[in-house]
C-alpha cells in the first residue's frame, strides 16, 4: 500500500487551481503525437488518490500503448456495437460509417486506458437492494478515479476524452485484454495531444442546486 498524506492538501494558489479545474475540456479529436508512458503512469498514480467507498479502490486499469492490441480491441468492440446498431434498425452503410469514424478517432490517441470495476472488496449483503447500492458506490468510486485521471492529464497539458464504449461491449474487452471475469469494463480514456475541444455549456448553478430544500434558490 502506498500511503497518501492528506495533510499536504491545500491549494497552492486557490483561484488558479479553481480556474484550472474549470478549464478541463474533453479532447474529442486529439492531435496525433506521442505521449510518454511515464506521464500516463504518473497521472494514474494521482488518479488512485480518488475517494472510494470503504476505501475499497474498486478501479482496475489496463494501459494500452501497443497499436496491435488497440486495433484488436477496437475491432472486437466494433463487432458488438454493429450488432446493437443493426438491431436499432440502422442501415449497414450507416452502421459502418459510425463504427469506423469512432475507431478512427480512438486510433488518434497515443495511449488508451481501459478502466474497469471490481466488486471484490466491496461489502456483500444477503439482500439485493443493498447489493445494488454497493454496485452504485463502486461505480461512483470508479468515476471519481476517472475524473482525477482527467485532471492530472490536464495538469500535464495533455488531451483526453472519457468514452463509454467498453460498457456496451464488456465480453469483447475482457476477451481481448485477458481480464478476470469479475472485472467490469467501465470506460475507455483516450490520451494524446490536446485537440478538438469545444465549449460544452453548463447549466447555471441555480438550475441544479438549492438551499435547504429543493425549490429554494441558493
Ligand atoms: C460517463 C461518461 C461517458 C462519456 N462518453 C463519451 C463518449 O463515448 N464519447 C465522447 O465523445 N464523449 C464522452 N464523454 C465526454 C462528454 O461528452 C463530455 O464530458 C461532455 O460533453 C462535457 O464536455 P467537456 O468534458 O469538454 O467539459 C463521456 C463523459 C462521461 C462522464
Amino acid at each position: 500500500m502506498v500511503s497518501v498524506n492528506g495533510e499536504k492538501g491545500g491549494a497552492c494558489n486557490e483561484e488558479e487551481l479553481l480556474l484550472f479545474i474549470t478549464s478541463r475540456r474533453s479532447s474529442k479529436l486529439l492531435r496525433e503525437g506521442e505521449v510518454p508512458l511515464q506521464k500516463v503512469i504518473r497521472a494514474l498514480e494521482v488518479a488512485t488518490t480518488a475517494p472510494s467507498a470503504h476505501n475499497a479502490q474498486p478501479w482496475r486499469v489496463v494501459v494500452i500503448e501497443d497499436r496491435e492490441v488497440l486495433r484488436e480491441l477496437l475491432e472486437a468492440m466494433a463487432e458488438e456495437w454493429r450488432r446493437d446498431l443493426r438491431s436499432d434498425g440502422l442501415p449497414d452503410w450507416k452502421v459502418e460509417a459510425i463504427v469506423r469514424e469512432s475507431m478512427k478517432r480512438t486510433l488518434r490517441a497515443s495511449v488508451v486506458v481501459i478502466v474497469c470495476m471490481t466488486m471484490r472488496e466491496m461489502d456483500r449483503y444477503p439482500d439485493e437492494r443493498r447489493n445494488a447500492c454497493e454496485r452504485v458506490m463502486a461505480i461512483q468510486s470508479v468515476a471519481a478515479f476517472i475524473q482525477n485521471l482527467l485532471l492530472a492529464l490536464h495538469a500535464m497539458g495533455l488531451g483526453a476524452c472519457w468514452r463509454c464504449g467498453p460498457l456496451f461491449a464488456p465480453d469483447a474487452v475482457r476477451r481481448v485484454l485477458n481480464l478476470p471475469e469479475d472485472f467490469e469494463p467501465q470506460a475507455l480514456v483516450e490520451i494524446g495531444l490536446p485537440g478538438g475541444t469545444r465549449d460544452a455549456e453548463r447549466k447555471a448553478l441555480s438550475e441544479v442546486a438549492a438551499l435547504n430544500r429543493w425549490g429554494r434558490p441558493l
